[in-house]
């Protein structure tokens, strides 16, 4: 096994806001703790460059040197991530703007605006001198380009965003005419005569343009990539052989993921679980498994999470013991082969000094470097894991442009949260303990039994084939409401909804019945079936006319009583569901296993109990079976055979794991 095969264990190291005396001990301490890796010069632009062009490199030598000497490998930040005061003082257009027009001024981070060609030519510069600093330092190990890109700054709407819009809209439609078409400006006399005369989707009276919000949205993401890009393009050609990424954030709407990980050599996240939150690694769970399929199953970086509590959330719990613990092995157990946290030093100042770190206020003689360091050794115990892949036999299919569509205002509902709605599809096969990789709706299909589509409110014409020759081919498809509805340019599909969609699953869709806040509907199982489908939804309903498909479920109240709410359509030698409503946990969770079981989808183990997860890595030569348990209570896990639980070196193979609150056990036969 290669010494260079591990999981990688650390955390962003901000040395800057410490004197130099203290370096000597952040290594020493690092070594005890089993830190591997370090993500550093993050905010560090500042202070490297304190008056334009004035580049004072040689601190930061030092702490290259340090990390080196202690065997700590840097992901190095290109330090591009809060502009030094002195770059919005020369040039105070690099500010943003928010949509009512008031700038954003510094004092907090990420004040640029995406499209500024200043802000650009002043990070590519520092870039190409840090590039060429360190390209050949031994302690680099990879590229941290930015920080979480579009976490404050997600759209701007300054007079140079407007200019940059203008550009990108000519370059997607070429003459105004066909602006005008795509974005229906026929309606309330919005017609341009040229392209001058449109702006971003400024604060208005009343709803803006929904294509104009929808380009938007596609605009700001594409702006913030190219300053990801105009990074990256130094990066390649001064150091080609070192790998980039650069850290993604969670349910993200500014950045579409998929996009993004065609630049990245390798996918990095940042995710903090709420411990409030009893169902926070649901939501962990969608992302982390996006993060293993955005770039086909391979292993991705978790390249922040808190060692215990956070300081942004309004009341921040610490993380109970064995929380941080189960959560790092759950990104492991979901494709991670680096684990790391923000940040190493808990700082004594500035907005983040609440925010717990690696080395706490109180020092080391506290719970949280405990935990922390017994993580480090537990990890470094299993490099074997390192690479190793997941295979999934059910895919979810999600898309950025139908995100950002499906949540625009002036909608039957504003209450459909693409998030939640992916979310609840996700459990229902992650609680079964099914893999499931997350996919935008244009890559192949056929390797998957099941396929599921929530809300895919916006629909090309290309992806509606694809899926329905999917199913012809024999694929399981599940769909839920408010899907294939409207093109590329937020335009309804007319003909009954969902138009593209409507062969494939043998109905129409007459109208959409959106529910009261907090009204719930019941379902019925059609007679004939064992009832296992019937009990509540909420949200949304659509009255739903059978065009070959059959009812497996109906409305049991309300206006639209006695008509479908989950149907079923044999088409080609595949099978179409559909489910015009939103089911309640536990009744998604029994129409997901009907699906599922009719795909041949299995669960990588049967019968688990509630609340554990279980998932598998593996390669040619060997396979690791994970089990979680996210609950509160002891729980009791059968295994297929004898098994060894290589968290617990010495134990001896068993056929039932008991497995405490909180508990994790990586096994093998
Ligand atoms: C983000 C940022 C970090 C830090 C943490 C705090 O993830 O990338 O710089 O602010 O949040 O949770």
């Amino acid at each position: 096994m290669s010494a260079d095969r591990r999981i990688h264990f650390g955390g962003d190291y901000n040395p800057e806001q410490w004197p130099e005396e203290v370096w000597a001990e952040d290594t020493q301490l690092m070594k005890q703790a089993g830190v591997t890796m370090v993500t550093a010069g993050i905010f560090s632009w500042a202070r490297v460059e304190p008056r334009p062009g004035d580049y004072e490199f040689g601190w930061f030598d030092r702490v290259m040197d340090n990390l080196g000497e202690a065997g700590v490998r840097v992901c190095l930040a290109t330090m591009t991530a809060s502009p030094p005061p002195w770059l919005s003082r020369l040039h105070p257009e690099v500010l943003p703007e928010t949509e009512d027009g008031r700038r954003k001024w510094p004092g907090g981070r990420q004040h640029y605006c995406p499209s500024s060609p200043r802000y650009r030519e002043y990070a590519t510069r520092l870039v190409e001198r840090l590039a060429a600093r360190y390209a050949e330092h031994p302690a680099l190990q990879l590229w941290h380009v930015g920080n979480e890109f579009g976490c404050h700054t997600r759209q701007c709407f300054c007079d140079v965003s407007a200019a940059d819009f203008r550009r990108w809209l000519r370059e997607r439609y070429g003459t105004v005419e066909a602006l005008n078409d795509a974005w229906s400006t026929a309606f309330w006399s919005q017609r341009y005569d040229t392209f001058e005369e449109v702006l971003p989707p400024r604060l208005a009276p009343t709803f803006a343009n929904p294509a104009q919000q929808l380009d938007y949205w596609r605009f700001s993401d594409d702006a913030l990539r190219q300053c990801y890009l105009a990074e990256l393009d130094v990066l390649r050609r001064v150091t080609p052989g070192v790998p980039v990424t650069t850290n993604l954030m969670p349910h993200h709407k500014p950045v579409d993921a998929f996009e993004w990980a065609r630049h990245q050599d390798v996918m990095s996240l940042d995710f903090y679980q709420d411990p409030f939150d009893p169902e926070t690694h649901l939501g962990a769970a969608v992302n982390f498994d996006l993060m293993r399929s955005a770039r086909d199953g391979q292993p991705w970086m978790l390249l922040e999470q808190a060692p215990s509590a956070v300081n942004w959330r309004a009341r921040n719990s610490p993380k109970p013991p064995g929380t941080m613990r189960l959560w790092s092995w759950q990104a492991v157990a979901q494709g991670a082969d680096a684990v790391l946290y923000f940040q190493w030093r808990q700082s004594r100042g500035g907005a983040e000094k609440y925010h717990s770190a690696m080395v706490p206020h109180a020092g080391t003689d506290t719970r949280i470097f405990r935990e922390v360091s017994e993580l480090g050794r537990e990890l470094a115990s299993v490099p074997d894991i390192a690479g190793t892949r997941s295979r999934a036999d059910a895919a979810l299919l999600t898309d950025w442009n139908s995100w950002w569509a499906l949540e625009l205002d002036s909608h039957p509902s504003t209450a459909l949260d693409q998030t939640l709605i992916n979310r609840a599809h996700h459990a229902a096969l992650l609680q079964a303990g099914v893999p499931c990789d997350i996919l935008p709706p244009d890559r192949p299909l056929e390797s998957y039994k099941l396929v599921v589509v929530p809300n895919l409110y916006l629909l090309s014409e290309e992806n509606a084939e694809r899926l329905a020759a999917y199913v012809e081919g024999g694929g399981h498809l599940l769909v839920s409401f408010f899907s294939g509805i409207v093109d590329d340019c937020d335009r309804v599909q007319l003909g009954g909804y969902p138009a593209r969609l409507r062969r494939l699953l043998g109905l129409r869709v007459e109208e959409f019945w959106p529910l009261e806040e907090c009204a719930t509907l019941s379902v019925a199982e059609v007679a004939g079936e064992d009832g296992e489908l019937s009990g509540a939804a909420d949200l949304w309903s659509e009255a739903v006319d059978l065009e070959g498909a059959e009812a497996v479920a109906t409305f049991a109240e309300g206006e639209l009583a006695g008509r479908p709410a989950v149907t079923r359509h044999v088409h080609g030698s595949g099978t179409a569901w559909y489910v015009a409503t939103r089911l309640e946990p536990s009744l998604m969770r029994r129409l997901m296993d009907r699906v599922r079981e009719a795909a041949s989808v299995h669960p990588v183990l049967p019968g688990l109990p509630d609340h554990v997860q279980a998932t598998v890595r593996e390669d040619e030569e060997q396979r690791f079976l994970f089990l979680l348990n996210h609950g509160a209570a002891e729980a009791v896990v059968e295994l297929p055979e004898p098994m060894r639980d290589r968290l617990r070196p010495g134990s001896e193979a068993v056929s039932t794991v008991n497995l405490p609150a909180r508990g994790v056990a990586v096994l093998q036969p």
